[in-house]
């Protein structure tokens, strides 16, 4: 017997994302439409076992869309950790009558909803927001367009200093253990080297790699270096071992940091929010849980919460390629 939904809640948790209020305000405008009632969650799990609810509705998500980070705020809730945080989470979606939540967010988030799931037998479905694009079952997470752009635009402010003072940047970008960022950004920027966590380059072949460049001509360079590389350096100690090891090139590092995760989000991300958005109250109303609903090839999907966490394939190999033939 599928319980009827009656009242959905939302809530945005783990690192936030450009799109989440889209997002959000696709999930109420749904909600409004199908005639079902709508509660905004604060703060993630912490306001769910602090019963920080309020209703929402159709006005509530007012010039949003454009607005980046999370009305509703995030956080990272350890006491959600436990089972006994998500009986008091429990206790506050019965005790406000909801029947059914959406959580926006990445895997972590996904962990726990699934959780809360199987042990209250409670309706949930997941909108992937995290700007790292590193979950399974869908093409795009919300946030990474945009962050993409940001890191493109980031770079090619680095490359004209760079170029103005014949200086090799180590730019760090964010994607906690993924290289969609790093990769994709240091293509767009014309990076002449690209350090990801799916690939051990070694910094030997960097070093000598940057030889090659430099031997073609090159009087700068940058080096686009993911968080989570296996180079086993933090970016900086990588600048000195290549200052060290590279004659002829001053060495500077940057690491870009949050301005990643902020900023009006992009067209794609707006669109790619409304979809997901009014995707997951519908698999909803039509009785479905545990889900993620997704992109694919452009379609809006649903997969299981369980497959959504699996880790993701290595994906990125006709990319590395192409990145090793655009910059020689
Ligand atoms: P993201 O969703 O971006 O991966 P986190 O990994 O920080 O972000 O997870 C966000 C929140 O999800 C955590 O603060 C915690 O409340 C909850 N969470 C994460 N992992 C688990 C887990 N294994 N079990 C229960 N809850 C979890
Ligand atoms: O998961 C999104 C993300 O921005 C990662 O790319 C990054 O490693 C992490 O969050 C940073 O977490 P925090 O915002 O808690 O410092």
């Amino acid at each position: 017997m599928i319980n009827k939904v009656n009242k959905i809640a939302v809530l945005t948790s783990g690192g936030d994302a450009p799109g989440m209020n889209a997002a959000i305000r696709a999930v109420v405008r749904a909600c409004s439409y199908y005639k079902i009632d709508c509660f905004g969650v604060y703060k993630g799990y912490e306001g769910l076992i602090q019963n920080e609810i309020l209703e929402l509705n159709a006005r509530s998500v007012r010039n949003i869309v454009n607005k980046g980070g999370t009305f509703l705020k995030s956080a990272r809730c350890d006491e959600f950790r436990t089972v006994e945080g998500r009986k008091k989470a429990h206790d506050n979606l019965v005790k406000n009558q909801i029947d059914a939540l959406v959580v926006i967010g990445g895997d972590g988030s996904f962990t726990g909803a699934l959780k809360l799931s199987e042990e209250f037998n409670f309706p949930v479905v997941g909108i992937p927001g995290t700007i790292d694009n590193d979950i399974n079952g869908t093409d795009y997470t919300i946030g990474y367009d945009t962050a993409l752009n940001t890191v493109v635009d980031a770079i090619d402010k680095i490359r004209d200093t760079a170029s103005s003072h014949n200086r090799l940047f180590l730019i760090e970008v964010m994607g906690r253990d993924a290289g969609d960022i790093a990769l994709n950004a240091g293509i767009g920027a014309g990076a002449e080297e690209i350090l990801i966590p799916e690939e051990d380059m070694g910094v030997d072949r960097l070093i000598e790699s940057l030889r090659k460049s430099k031997k073609s001509g090159k009087t700068s360079s940058i080096i686009v270096v993911a968080e989570g590389d296996k180079s086993g350096k933090n970016i900086f100690e990588l600048g000195e071992y290549v200052e060290e090891n590279l004659k002829g090139y001053e060495v500077r590092v940057s690491v870009l940091g949050h301005i990643q995760r902020g900023g009006a989000p992009s067209c794609f991300d707006r669109v790619l929010a409304s979809k997901l958005g009014v995707g997951a109250v519908e698999a909803l109303l039509e009785g479905k849980s545990e889900m993620m609903v997704g992109i694919v090839h452009k379609n809006v999907t649903l997969v299981s919460l369980t497959k959504a966490l699996e880790k993701r394939i290595h994906q990125h190999d006709r990319l590395v390629k192409v990145a090793d033939i655009t910059s020689v």
